[in-house]
């Protein structure tokens, strides 16, 4: 199986609650390496960059307004089948929906503040992965 970059952001909620180790530890257990990571305050010019394909849903405001409510954790997770391994331990949008032991179960509290994020394809991961981190400092391993 082909190794994969994937970006995950543990969200406001979670790094208020300081639970950003405890998901940092739960990704390396299931065998992520960190390439990357990097704490940061989103603005909101970034945040809705970020989240642009959402713009028109009705939650778009109420998500960006959350997500610079307080810093974030930006990471880039490195395995075999990254994209849909880290999908699987991240657990369902919804908390309530959440498979037992995954990150949202544990962490999450609602739809909208749901512990962290994760890349929904290889496309978007690239893409994602560049929005946040310069080529320099993800390169691989020489
Ligand atoms: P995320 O993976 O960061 O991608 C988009 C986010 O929008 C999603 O996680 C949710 O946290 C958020 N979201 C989705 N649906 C709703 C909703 N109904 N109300 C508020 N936020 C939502």
């Amino acid at each position: 199986m082909a190794v994969e970059r994937t970006l995950c952001i543990i969200k406001p909620d979670a790094v208020e609650k300081k639970k950003a180790g405890a998901i940092l530890q739960m990704l390396e257990a299931a065998g992520f390496t960190i390439v990357a990571c990097k704490r940061t305050h989103l603005t909101r010019p970034v945040a809705e960059g970020f989240y642009a394909v959402h713009k028109a849903r009705p939650f778009f405001g109420e998500l960006v307004e959350f997500m610079t409510r307080s810093p974030v954790f930006v990471a880039v997770l490195e395995r075999d089948n990254a994209v849909a391994k880290y999908r699987e331990v991240m657990g369902a949008t919804d908390p309530a929906k959440a498979d037992a032991n995954t990150i949202r179960k544990l962490h999450g509290a609602s739809v909208g503040e749901n512990a962290v994020h994760g890349s929904d394809s290889l496309d978007n991961a690239r893409i994602e992965i560049g929005y946040f981190f310069p080529a320099s400092e993800v390169a691989p391993v020489a």
